[in-house]
């Protein structure tokens, strides 16, 4: 798909309007083409005739026209604020609604700092380009022909000194955007890598403090910003170059126009108002010019960031997702099966992470997954709500293969607690509600106390209350990881997905949320991820996991007996319980 393509969207909508606005350019430039013309009439005739009811009546019709064209200067502003207005929160609305539909594998490619910057900035420059298409983008042009053809129809005779000077003159513009466009691309990109090295500094702020890495990042970011510089100085000097030889060239023009119109004036043959015209003709021509450049500058800066969003609407969302899918009956039962499962986050082709996986949990059933780092336990249990898609298998929920179930109503059924716990800015009341929104403050509490999180949040002076930072920056590890699994709780899900998240919870609060978990999951699906063996113990079935695959899977008693590997974590770990 073309990279330019969403933006045809919005054409189709805009175009009238954008007409419109030029109609309103057209009677604007045309009122400031007709100024000199009007002077000139008055020095060759008011003035030169001594006729003050001429002079009178011209200034008159000057300041009638003057009316006209900012009458028109302002609807042509008010349509296109309208107009890039409109057009920039749509952009944004619509980008924002395809970030919603790509799926793990298009964000995961994409960066997720750098969609916000796609977000902002970019729709902005895009925003800031329609906005000056609309006004100064079309006068320029209009301006610089208008000037034109008013000079030549002014006087041929001055109109001679025109053929020397506009040729030279478009051939310096030819030369710069020749040259300039790279250039002014090249900025972009320096520009770019700069606030690139600023967002990862700033994310991981707290990791470069603890490992006095400051030093080191300091360094990178003065080279992303000398480059920049050295980027901006070069064009600059390119702009540095071009503006004043263009002025060069035009007042040439002008000194040249003073000379020949000095020598028409004495033999009768130019009058004076003709060359003050010509002049103020030949000054718009520079201005327009001038107009020109600075839009080749935010056309520069625009392209870049329609690429850039271009890129976003161009994800090709792989997952499959049909929209009439068959209809779920939420029904809480929530068997899982893995058939035959292989699973690569780079698609077919990639590296292996889950290689022939068959497991299956029955409603009621507590299952745990336990292997070393790596494994592949997270990515086993991100198939099972479609974060991400098989490669080969398939995963079933109640027996039918999800791909064939709608995503909402699947995601519906399961709350995952996610291996890092992430938790929003707010009060830990609406955090808790994520789970489910119009719960009672009764059912927080009670989904709190499960996960053994009541006692720490009553414990705040504000409670249910308190305000969390931005990812919840003022809580601890284990306090995070259990607010967390309070808000998968409150959902009653019908498969609860615990991915490794008592890991920074002590073994004793582990161990209570484990008892009133017992009865809670009694009735449901529930799939344990951990590393420790103590919370897995009480199972009804482990699957011991190693480099992709299940190598055993057996109750507690049954792996000592069958499994090597089980075994010797649990030889590692003996002592900790
Ligand atoms: N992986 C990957 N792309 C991701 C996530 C993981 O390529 N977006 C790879 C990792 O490099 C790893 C493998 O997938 O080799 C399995 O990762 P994961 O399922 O996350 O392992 P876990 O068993 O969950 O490891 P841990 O106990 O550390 O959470
Ligand atoms: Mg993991």
């Amino acid at each position: 798909m073309n990279t330019w393509v969403f933006l045809h969207k919005y054409r189709i909508k805009y175009w009238k309007q954008f007409w419109l606005a030029a109609a309103f350019v057209t009677i604007e430039t045309t009122c400031d083409l007709l100024q000199p013309t009007i002077v000139s009439k008055i020095i060759d005739i008011g003035v030169a005739d001594r006729r003050p009811d001429y002079i009178l009546s011209q200034g008159a019709l000057m300041v009638l026209i003057t009316a006209l064209g900012a009458l028109a200067a302002s609807i042509r502003n008010v349509i296109a604020s309208k107009v890039s207005q409109n057009f920039g929160s749509e952009l944004r609305g619509d980008l924002y609604e395809k970030i919603q539909m790509l799926s793990f594998t298009n964000i995961d490619n994409l960066n997720r700092t750098s969609l916000v910057t796609r977000l902002t900035n970019d729709v902005n420059q895009v925003q800031l380009l329609v906005n000056s298409l609309m006004r100064i983008s079309l006068k320029a042009p209009l301006l610089c022909i208008g000037s034109l053809i008013m000079a030549i129809n002014l006087n041929p005779h001055l109109a001679v000194i025109l053929i020397f000077i506009v040729p030279i003159i478009l051939l310096l513009i030819v030369i710069t955007i020749k040259v300039g466009f790279p250039r002014f691309a090249q900025v972009q990109t320096a520009l770019d890598q700069v606030n690139a090295v600023m967002r990862e500094y700033l994310s991981g702020i707290r990791v470069v403090k603890a490992f006095k890495q400051f030093e080191y990042e300091q360094e990178k970011f003065a080279a992303a910003n000398q480059e920049l510089q050295g980027k901006s100085v070069g064009a600059i000097r390119l702009m540095s170059v071009f503006s004043p030889s263009i002025a060069l060239t035009v007042n040439l023009g002008i000194v040249m126009v003073l000379w020949l119109g000095g020598l028409g004036v004495n033999t009768g043959q130019i009058q004076v108002g003709h060359i003050i015209a010509f002049i103020n003709y030949m000054s718009q021509i520079l201005v327009s010019l001038m107009i020109v450049f600075l839009i080749f500058n935010n056309f520069v800066r625009a392209k870049a960031s329609v690429i850039r969003i271009g890129e976003v609407f161009k994800q090709h969302n792989d997952a499959k997702w049909i929209i009439n899918h068959f209809a779920f009956q939420p029904v809480n039962k929530g068997r899982i099966d893995f058939e035959n499962v292989s699973f690569s986050y780079a698609g077919l082709g990639g590296p292996t992470v889950l290689r022939d996986i068959n497991l299956t949990c029955l409603p009621g059933q507590t299952v745990g997954i336990i292997g070393a780092t790596g494994a592949g336990k997270t990515s086993l249990v991100n198939l099972i709500p479609r974060f991400y898609e098989v490669t080969a298998g398939f995963v079933k929920v109640d027996g039918h293969d999800i791909t064939e179930i709608n995503p909402g109503q699947l995601r519906d059924k399961i709350a995952l607690v996610p291996q890092q716990a992430v938790l929003f800015t707010g009060t830990i009341m609406d955090n808790i509600r994520w789970g489910k929104e119009n719960a009672t403050a009764q059912e927080v509490a009670a989904a709190a106390k499960l996960a053994a999180a009541h006692d720490f949040i009553i414990s705040f002076p504000e409670g249910y209350n308190t305000k969390l930072g931005q990812g919840g920056v003022n809580l601890s590890g284990g306090q995070k990881q259990r607010l967390a699994i309070a808000r998968a709780l409150i959902r009653k899900p019908a498969i609860l997905i615990l991915d490794d998240c008592t890991s920074a919870i002590d073994i004793v609060t582990e161990e209570k949320i484990k008892q009133a978990l017992n009865e809670y999951a009694s009735q449901l699906t529930c799939l344990v991820v951990a590393q420790r063996i103590s919370t897995v113990l009480d199972a009804d079935k482990i699957a011991v996991m190693e480099g992709g695959t299940i190598t055993a899977c057996g109750t507690h008693t049954e792996l000592l007996q069958t499994s090597n590997v089980y075994c010797e974590i649990v030889q590692s770990q003996r002592g900790r319980r």
